[in-house]
């Protein structure tokens, strides 16, 4: 391991981050003003080249210069700053904004001293990179006081010892009599001076999550947000910075990822001296949080990348420190399972019968895990009922004997057994809501909106977290289950708590997440052996705060695998394959009733964590047939494809012909994944090159016996040239060295 260190230059007063990739630097300017200077590829030493020039500029205020003196060229309006104030002279969007006793919201927080850690101190409640061993990080806090507002606001980095990446974090404290109202503390604040900036975000909806948008940057605000209770299908936490020049290979790239499941919101304003801030963090409408005296108040954690490897840099360091350092617990590094579910097959319409003759069919073919997913509790056979009741549909399943039963013979059958959840949620036709209505997210004398015909439960209470605690631990100590999936199918309204007086209301929200993670926690932590995947009507609540908890999430319920291309090329932009569940459903597929062959689903699920999710009674004995080829395949590559380095090569977003390569760490193998979407009459040429092998090797192709040098496979590529001529064709091509 290579070692980070971090620098105090006394005579400059400027702070150095760094280690054998990048540096991060920043200033103490003129009155005690942090100013941010740079972030990029390691430098060794820094000569001062970059202290903020002095000009004057009407319009913008001043700051005193020397004792007693005005500077006309200094003003905070235009200083690249680390963390800015508000309504104290920068007129641009602020970090943080306090609302004092007297109503007064400015803040102006200047530097008084810092402090060097080894390591990286916990965040108390919150999800978070972590390290296993100091010498893997160190971390820079920096203390700043408002001496108006009597507040501490301590602003910590962690630089790791062989990652690209910072770690940073804020953190308030009320040192003095007054009541504070926080109304805003991003966790992040980054000012950058390069030209030319485009921003990559990830927007979408349910069904269709994480689509690529990449756009310059106007002058003024472009932000980013979810104000939906969740990290959202709709708005990923996550937007990288790029050159205009940047590809997938090369080029610059700074990505810019909240580790947070709640509303966020990430604001980029070009100033008029074409400086952009970046601001990311709870989304501070409808927030505020009260402080009391001595109370400290913690935003949660951003992880800032750079690379010069363009995206697929950026992605590969995302990938491996999530993996690595933010997912936790015994399946952090495990082959994932193969999973049958029975959603899709029979929605809410099964018995045990049912069941027995899916994971009868399933067992032979290879399967390893059989789902029951939402009905199985309650008196659910509707969306309409039943959540917040988290005991067996006795009636339902009686038959087989039960939950127990069906666990049982899963377990005969040489299977893994999982079920669905969502604790987060209640419907009015429970009995958790007959006798405590109150649990529901609710504002006194306003209709709760309804969504999917159930509400939300206020886990900004402790009593009610406990509740759900109690009942689901119940089962888990009942009934032998190997694995939970946790959804959450509705987004929050009419956010407000019966135990918060009106001065709190503001924290609901976030409170709410604390909630899901302290449960997350005591769930996972009192279950190990379990394997929690996380879910939110598919992927509307895939962020690295949840996978601190669950190690991998539902990509989408959309299965359709044209669809998917786009859906897992853009999750991978930021979340690593061994996060992302992706299954082979039926055809015509029943998100977008579109036929494709069996092939095609299973090439683009076998490019995440694998399994199935129809009904295999359906299907004819050729098709079983391929899907036992399909499970023996994955069960060969699942280490190199849930584990190995993934490359995009081709987008979706751009191109007809898609494709995308998994590569081993120690690149002596390798597999390419190949996708044509639409068939063309006269089909114009397209070549594929394979990247990241080892040039001067020879990788054999064990399919077709031949033989080629990596750097041929690199430089010279393939003809993209389907097997069939059709709509939506697919082929898997694997290589190793010889
Ligand atoms: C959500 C999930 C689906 C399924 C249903 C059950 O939509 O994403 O996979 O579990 O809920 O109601």
């Amino acid at each position: 391991m290579t070692s980070a260190s971090i620098f105090f230059d006394a005579e400059n007063k400027v702070f150095h981050l760094k280690n054998d990739q990048i540096s991060y630097l920043f200033q103490v300017e003129t009155g005690d003003i942090l100013s941010h200077l740079y972030f990029g590829r390691q430098i060794a030493t820094y000569h001062d080249q970059r202290r903020y020039p002095r000009i004057d500029r009407g319009f913008s205020p001043n700051l005193a210069g020397d004792p007693g003196q005005v500077d006309r060229g200094y003003s905070k309006d235009t200083l690249r700053q680390e963390f800015s104030g508000f309504d104290t002279g920068d007129f641009r969007q602020p970090a943080v904004v306090i609302r004092a006793e007297n109503g007064a919201q400015a803040t102006d927080f200047r530097y008084v001293d810092y402090e060097i850690q080894a390591g990286k101190p916990n965040l108390a409640d919150l999800p978070q990179a972590y390290v296993l061993a100091p010498e893997e990080a160190k971390t820079l806090i920096v203390r700043l006081v408002d001496a108006t507002l009597d507040a501490e606001l301590y602003l910590s980095y962690t630089i790791f010892a062989d990652r690209p990446v910072i770690a940073r974090t804020a953190k308030l404290i009320n040192r003095g009599t007054q009541t504070l109202q926080v109304e805003k503390l991003a966790s992040v604040q980054l000012d950058v001076i390069e030209n030319q900036l485009e921003v990559i975000a990830l927007h979408g909806a349910h069904l269709r999550e994480r689509q690529v948008e990449r756009k310059s940057l106007p002058h003024g605000m472009t932000s980013f947000a979810s104000h939906r209770g969740g990290s959202s299908h709709h708005m990923n936490p996550f937007i990288a910075l790029v050159a205009p020049d940047t590809t997938e290979d090369s080029g610059t790239a700074i990505g810019v990822q909240l580790v947070y499941s709640g509303n966020h919101q990430f604001t980029l304003e070009k100033d008029y001296v074409d400086q952009v801030r970046v601001l990311a963090g709870i989304n501070e409408q409808g927030f505020s949080w009260q402080l009391l005296p001595d109370e400290a108040f913690q935003a949660p954690e951003a992880l800032l990348v750079y690379s010069e490897a363009g995206l697929n840099g950026m992605s590969q360091a995302y990938h491996h420190l999530l993996r690595e350092r933010v997912a936790r617990g015994r399946f952090q590094y495990a082959p994932r399972p193969i999973v049958i579910n029975n959603w899709e097959a029979t929605y809410f319409n099964f018995d045990a019968e049912k069941i027995d003759h899916i994971v009868d069919q399933a067992a032979p073919l290879g399967i390893e895990m059989f789902v029951l997913d939402d009905g199985w509790f309650g008196h659910r056979d509707a969306d309409k009922s039943s959540l917040g009741d988290w005991y067996e549909y006795a009636d339902k399943l009686k038959s087989g004997g039960g939950l127990a039963g069906i666990s049982q013979r899963v377990h005969n059958r040489g299977m893994q057994f999982g079920i669905w959840i969502e604790p987060e949620m209640v419907s009015k036709d429970s009995q958790l809501y007959q006798a405590h209505p109150d649990y529901a997210i609710q504002i006194p004398n306003r209709d709760m909106t309804p969504s999917r015909d159930q509400y939300v439960l206020d886990f900004s209470r402790q009593e009610v977290v406990d509740a759900i605690y109690d009942q689901i631990a119940a089962i888990l100590d009942d009934v032998p289950i190997d694995y939970i999936k946790w959804d959450m199918n509705r987004h929050l309204t009419e956010v407000y708590s019966a135990a918060l007086p009106a001065a709190q209301q503001g924290e609901v929200a976030h409170r709410y997440v604390l909630g899901v993670y302290q449960l997350a926690e005591r769930l996972t932590t009192a279950y190990p052996d379990i394997l929690f995947e996380g879910c939110s009507g598919g992927g509307g609540r895939f962020d690295a705060g949840m996978l601190y908890y669950f190690p991998q999430s539902w990509a989408s319920d959309n299965t359709d695998p044209v669809d998917r291309l786009k859906i897992q090329y853009g999750t991978s932009l930021s979340y690593p394959i061994s996060s992302m569940t992706a299954h082979v459903s039926a055809s015509p597929n029943h998100q977008t009733g579109r036929l494709s062959s069996l092939t095609m689903r299973g090439d683009v699920a076998m490019a995440g964590v694998f399994g199935y999710e129809l009904d295999l009674s359906q299907l004819s004995d050729t098709d079983k047939t391929q899907i036992s080829e399909q499970v023996a395949f994955y069960k060969t590559h699942r280490d190199l494809i849930q584990y190995g380095d993934f490359y995009r090569i081709e987008s979706p977003f751009e191109s007809n012909d898609v494709a995308w390569q998994f590569v081993s760490a120690d690149k002596t193998e390798t597999l390419l994944f190949q996708y044509r979407v639409l068939s063309e009459g006269q089909p114009p040429l397209h070549l594929t090159k394979l990247s990241h092998l080892a040039s001067d090797k020879t990788y054999l192709e064990p399919a077709t016996g031949q033989v080629f040098g990596g750097d041929e496979l690199m430089t010279v590529g393939f003809y993209n040239v389907p097997l069939q001529q059709a709509d939506f064709t697919s082929r898997v091509r694997y290589f190793k060295q010889v």
